[in-house]
């Protein structure tokens, strides 16, 4: 079961069918999901229920989507992992209002800690395509290394590009994890 995790200004929980117009708002920009390989562009509420119902309670930890809410406000994005060759590949996105607070770090913090609690995986996968350079400086802070260059196909934009593929090792976690804490989980 997804659990729920708090942080100083984040509560990352299951996703609901309610977070579908939340999610289509934001994800309905180019801005976001032309960073994303597998968001189309335009986004409808249609594609937001789609990914909405192939969420399962009991997805195992290296299948765990986290919906990101501001509290006091609601659903602001995504931290989810997914199956990659038996490894954990993590990827999010935030609405563009909430860019720059350094928000992404909370967020993915608490999602890393949990992972990290909960299995004993000795890395998580990721990557980011080559111009996107937030989430390069986002991964670096948390000790990701580029291991490879990849073709990876983006839905938003049509086309293949190039793609920087990362990881980050527990070892490296526990070395570089920046300082915002998760200060509680249910
Ligand atoms: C990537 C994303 C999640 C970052 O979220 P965020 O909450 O703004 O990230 P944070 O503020 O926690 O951290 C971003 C870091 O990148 C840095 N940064 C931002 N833009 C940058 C740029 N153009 N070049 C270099 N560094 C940049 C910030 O300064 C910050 O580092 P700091 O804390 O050392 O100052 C957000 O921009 C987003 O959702 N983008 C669209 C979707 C996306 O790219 N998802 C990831 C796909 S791999």
């Amino acid at each position: 079961m997804t659990p729920c995790l708090e942080t100083p200004r984040l509560r990352l929980r299951s996703p609901g069918f309610g977070d579908a117009r939340r999610l289509t708002e934001f994800l309905d920009n180019f801005a976001v999901s032309g960073n994303l390989a597998k968001v189309p562009h335009p986004y409808t509420i249609e594609d937001a229920r789609t990914w909405l119902s192939a969420w399962r309670a009991d997805a195992p930890p290296r299948e765990t989507r986290f919906v990101v809410e501001l509290r006091d406000e609601g659903a602001i994005g995504m931290v989810g992992f997914r199956d990659c060759d038996g490894e954990a590949m993590v990827g999010y996105w935030l609405g563009e209002p909430h860019w720059g607070q350094g928000l992404m770090t909370e967020a993915l913090c608490a999602a890393l800690d949990w992972y990290f609690a909960v299995t004993d995986a000795d890395v998580v996968v990721s990557g980011v395509f080559h111009f996107n350079m937030a989430s390069a400086a986002l991964q670096m802070k948390f000790g990701f290394v580029e291991t490879g260059r990849s073709m990876s196909h983006c839905l938003a934009r049509g086309q293949e590009l190039e793609h920087i593929d990362t990881e980050l090792t527990r070892e490296a976690y526990e070395l570089s994890r920046p300082k915002p804490k998760r200060i509680a989980a249910q």
